[in-house]
């Protein structure tokens, strides 16, 4: 009987529009997760670093994601504590290693590798850059799952098709995460165009979006500049409630099996 354990799963949170919410999602789903009680590792992927900055960390020079990728440090060397997650911190430098990783032959597997090389997380989840190009290759060789943030508006839709036929014809790469769900950004049920757009994607990728969305709300957009997700900035705001909606749906859509000792309150 092979006594290997499965590898930890792990979520590309995934869009090549930019300025969906990808990062949002990230932080506070690594952030809600973490708080129902599993071990999360949060991985910036992108040089933009936006998911570091949103928890108060900042990669130290030739460490963080750079580091890893460009073969100089091991992952448990680079991940650092935010709160109840642990991160693998991006950096500027994510630029030059992603110019390095399209330009040289350096397989599109480093991330994956470095995920499998790491024990004692239950689940890895991965911040990506707004473009598909090798940084975020790096991310879908390395993912089981892929989460695809969207604002809910009529372009957003557009590429999302475009989007989701990419991730199909990945299979043929022998790449084929699949796709874990599509959560509605900056939603307001008021408005006619985000409920058009909600019923196109139910009509289009059935099952697919997730039934919780998230609403506008300036809490979502003010906990960066504190350092803080949004369940240590505002428990009670209505973007902890919804993101705490839809990591008990996320951990529904994985299959998490629910661990003793869960604090907080993104239950
Ligand atoms: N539901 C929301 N309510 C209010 N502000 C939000 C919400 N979601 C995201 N924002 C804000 O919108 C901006 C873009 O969000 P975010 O950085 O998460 O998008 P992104 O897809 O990661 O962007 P990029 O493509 O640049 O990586 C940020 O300033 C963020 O704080
Ligand atoms: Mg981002």
């Amino acid at each position: 009987m092979d006594a290997t354990p499965p590898p930890m799963p792990c979520i590309a949170c995934l869009n090549h529009k930019g300025g969906v919410g990808k990062t949002t999602c990230s932080v506070n789903l690594a952030a809600g997760l973490a708080r129902l009680g599993w071990r999360i590792l949060a991985v910036d992927a992108d040089p933009q670093a936006h998911l570091s900055a949103s928890l108060g960390l900042a990669a130290p020079d030739g460490g963080g994601l750079a580091g890893v990728l460009d073969g100089r440090i091991s992952l448990s060397a680079a991940k650092l504590s935010a709160g109840p997650c642990t991160v693998v911190p991006g950096s500027a430098a994510l630029a030059a290693t992603e110019s390095a990783l399209a330009t040289g032959n350096p397989g599109h597997d480093r991330l994956r590798q470095a995920l499998a090389g790491i024990t004692g997380f239950d689940l890895a989840i991965i911040d990506c850059p707004p473009h598909l190009g090798p940084l975020t290759r790096q991310a879908l060789t390395a993912a089981s799952g892929v989460i695809v943030p969207m604002t809910p508006d009529y372009l957003a839709m557009q590429s999302l098709a475009w989007l989701m036929d990419t991730l199909a014809g990945l299979s043929a790469e022998h790449l084929a995460p699949t796709v874990v769900g599509i959560v509605l950004n900056r939603f307001s049920g008021q408005k006619r165009l985000h409920r058009e757009v909600q019923a196109a994607v139910a009509e289009h990728f059935p099952g697919v979006a997730f039934a919780n969305v998230i609403r506008e709300n300036i809490s979502l957009a003010e906990a960066p500049s504190f350092g803080q997700d949004i369940f240590q900035y505002a428990p009670r705001s209505a973007g902890a409630s919804d993101f705490a909606a839809v990591c008990r749906e996320t951990a529904a859509r994985l299959g998490l099996t629910p661990l003793s000792g869960a604090s907080g309150n993104a239950r």
